[in-house]
């Protein structure tokens, strides 16, 4: 007789975590519990789209000078309102605010700090395309009191936990503790995170790249070579074929890449030098490519591995090479050698 498999939970998975391998404590694995409900929420709020007035601008800028949407604002406002009461946090960061967000005195306080961005790809919002949350865990350092932004300034080898929703055809999170890479899909009728993969693995090898082609004119050498080696084919130096793909949503790239391989790229780029690349490291580089680690890939900003990249600042930016280990290292290789 075959054995039927139950389900795993993302509590269940968690607990095990915590309880059999001992590998985070138990605030930690709470706090992944309430950022999950937050998730779920948001979710919530992206199916209902038009329905409930979901859709369309804020009519605010955020710190970047970005117009918000108005998925935008709540987002951040329900991972704000989740996380703020339950203990485990010391304070937050997000790519929709200036600041630092403590956590108000009149609520018990924790020991972790959070980093999201809460909605990724907002260009996506209205035309109903995948759309998603990123976040990171780090750990306030030992006697501090009071958080403040150099609290934060810790490289992304220091996370705890990192971790994406996707807002598709399905809502999906997906997980690491530093333990292999874990998703989960969302059962809208229960309500619960049931696992649906484990041990996601970044194939070494692929034939398939992301990037926004149409800033191609602004690109620097190592990027044009690498890029136009890929677009020339078999009859090229690489002697085959790849597949472009661009969701314009970080989610919806790297999620595809730890789905089947690929490489994800956003080069700096001539249009303003000043700016080292368009995402921030804090908030989507960092996390991801702690996700595309753990899952046998690599994430670099051309020269130097992501995740040893000491932040200045909480909105720092960087460009970001990630995904299948191979493709990866060639780009940076391009760029050391130029
Ligand atoms: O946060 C920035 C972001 O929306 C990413 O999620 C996405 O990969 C990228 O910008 C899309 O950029 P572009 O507008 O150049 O397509």
């Amino acid at each position: 007789m075959t054995q039927s498999v139950r389900p795993v939970s993302l509590t269940q998975y968690l607990v095990e975590i915590q309880r059999d391998k001992g590998l985070i404590p138990g605030e930690l694995r709470l706090l992944l519990e309430v950022v999950a409900r937050a998730c779920k929420r948001i979710s919530l709020a992206v199916s209902k789209g038009d329905l409930a007035g979901m859709l369309g601008e804020a009519g605010t800028d955020n710190v970047q000078g970005e117009a918000q949407k108005k998925l935008d604002v709540i987002a951040n406002e329900t991972l704000l309102e989740a996380n703020e009461w339950g203990g485990h946090l010391a304070a937050m960061a997000s790519e929709e605010m200036e600041g630092v967000y403590s956590i108000p005195h009149r609520y018990p306080r924790g020991e972790f700090l959070l980093l999201f961005d809460p909605l990724d790809g907002s260009s996506n919002i209205d035309v109903n395309a995948s759309i998603g949350t990123i976040f990171s865990v780090l750990l306030l350092p030992e006697g501090v009191t009071e958080p403040a932004v150099e609290h934060f300034m810790q490289p992304g080898t220091r996370q705890l936990a990192a971790g994406y929703a996707v807002y598709g055809p399905s809502t999906l999170l997906v997980l690491t503790v530093g333990d292999g890479v874990a998703k989960f899909t969302l059962d809208k009728e229960t309500g619960s995170w049931t696992m649906t993969g484990n041990h996601l693995r970044v194939p070494d090898e692929t034939g398939e790249f992301s990037i926004n082609m149409s800033n191609a004119r602004h690109w620097h050498p190592p990027v044009c070579r690498y890029v136009d080696e890929l677009l020339a084919g078999r009859d090229g130096p690489r002697g085959k074929d790849f597949n472009m793909r661009w969701v314009a949503a970080m989610v919806g790239d790297v999620h595809r890449i730890l789905c089947r391989g690929g490489i994800f790229m956003y080069p700096r780029d001539t249009r303003e030098p000043d700016k080292p690349g368009k995402l921030r490291l804090m908030y989507e580089a960092n996390p991801m490519a702690f996700l595309v680690e753990q899952a046998g890939g690599a994430a670099t900003n051309g020269t130097q591995r992501i995740m040893e990249i000491q932040p200045t600042g909480l909105h720092d930016r960087v460009a970001v090479f990630l995904g299948s280990r191979n493709e990866v290292e060639r780009v940076t290789a391009y760029h050391r050698e130029n």
